[in-house]
């Protein structure tokens, strides 16, 4: 199994998954090309955020951890209170990188905390703790999604076909990956399960990066683009739809990456079960409902080109929202790793989140 994100020599090593899946094929022709990026910089991994080498909810928790990390090792300060002036900015920088996916602010929330709860120490040792905080970010997110995967496989049936958006994979996670997590405690569970993967215009997460890791795994899979799911729901040939989360507001009102709400409000229409798979630091209750979600707006050169080739006339006017909102009343459950939340989400997401496993 490839790896997404791993602190190694203190350094943070992702796999670019721009380059997702057509380097990694160049790559057995040209030995030299190399799909691994390794950051020394926290400024860096904070780009490397924005510019999506690294994307999906949990994976941009980890990534802003481990830069959080690094971006404290560079800091010169030896006493206590120069180091948590820089460490602050360091945090603010990281938490600039993207708006949507709540796991980033969650996971620099954890990496602040190590600072209150040691408030003794120095900055040489704030620095071993904060590493080691990352790490622990890390190796959680990966029994996080073995967990998710236990409780959403029991809502699969033997022979179902799965469809899902995006990539809600090992790839968008520290490994395992959240929809795609419950897709292998299916297979695992010995299910024989089909998937149908959305290409998920523009920046088509469902056809590099899901396709890939799925066909790396051997689970049958058929790719269609996005505007061929409600025919497929038509014909009889989906039974469940399962897509990961950026954000899920208190009352279950989920962001997921753009075109989700046009696939629940199909499944709908289709009555087949609409479920989400995510982790608890995914949902906000500090936030109501989706109307108060902050939606990323991307370069237009993400719908106007594909890779470098144009596929609209230069100037035409374009938008180019990231996610989009899900009200509550198209979703099924939610799955998380402490169980799975049906309606009213309100009163059992509360109850979910509230539960101390595990222990952040
Ligand atoms: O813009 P992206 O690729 O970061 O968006 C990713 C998604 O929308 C995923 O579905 C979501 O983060 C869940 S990942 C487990």
């Amino acid at each position: 199994m490839f790896k997404t994100i791993e602190w190694k020599n203190n350094s943070v090593v992702m796999i670019d998954q721009r380059l997702l899946p057509t380097e990694e094929i160049y790559r057995t022709l040209l030995p030299t090309e190399e799909i691994y990026r390794t950051y020394k910089d926290f400024l860096d991994v904070a780009e490397a955020i924005r510019e999506m080498v690294v994307r999906g909810a949990p994976a941009i928790g980890v990534a802003a951890a481990m830069g959080v990390a690094l971006g404290a090792l560079q800091i010169n300060a030896k006493e206590r209170k120069g180091f948590a002036k820089e460490f602050e900015k360091v945090c603010k920088i990281m938490a600039s990188t993207r708006p949507t996916a709540v796991n980033l602010f969650w996971a620099i929330e954890r990496m602040k905390r190590v600072l209150k709860q040691n408030p003794k120490s120095g900055a040489d040792e704030l620095k071993q703790l904060l590493v080691q905080e990352a790490k622990n970010i890390h190796k959680q997110d990966i029994e996080i999604n073995k967990r998710m995967g236990r409780h959403g496989s029991k809502l699969i049936k033997n022979k179902a076909t799965i469809l899902t958006h995006c990539n809600a994979g090992a790839l968008a996670t520290a490994g395992y990956g959240t929809a795609l997590g419950v897709i292998r405690a299916a297979v695992e569970d010995g299910k024989k399960i089909k998937v149908f993967a959305d290409e998920t215009r523009p920046f088509l997460q469902g056809s590099r990066l899901t396709a890939w890791e799925l066909m790396k795994d051997g689970i049958d899979t058929t790719l269609i683009t996005d505007n061929m799911a409600g025919y497929m729901m038509k014909k009889g040939l989906i039974d469940v739809v399962i897509v990961g989360a950026d954000r899920i507001a208190a009352n279950g009102d989920t962001a997921n990456k753009i075109g989700t709400y046009s696939v629940a409000v199909l499944a709908k229409e289709h009555k087949i079960p609409f479920y989400v798979a995510a982790p608890i630091s995914t949902i906000d209750l500090k936030i109501k409902n989706g109307e108060k979600i902050p939606i990323e707006e991307r370069d237009i050169r993400e719908v106007t080109h594909i890779k470098d080739i144009p596929v609209a006339p230069g100037g035409i006017k374009v938008r180019n929202p990231a996610f989009d909102v899900t009200p509550n009343k198209f979703i099924t459950a939610i799955i998380t790793e402490k169980g799975v939340s049906r309606k009213s989400f309100e009163k059992s997401l509360k109850r979910l989140y509230s539960l101390t496993w595990p222990s952040p």
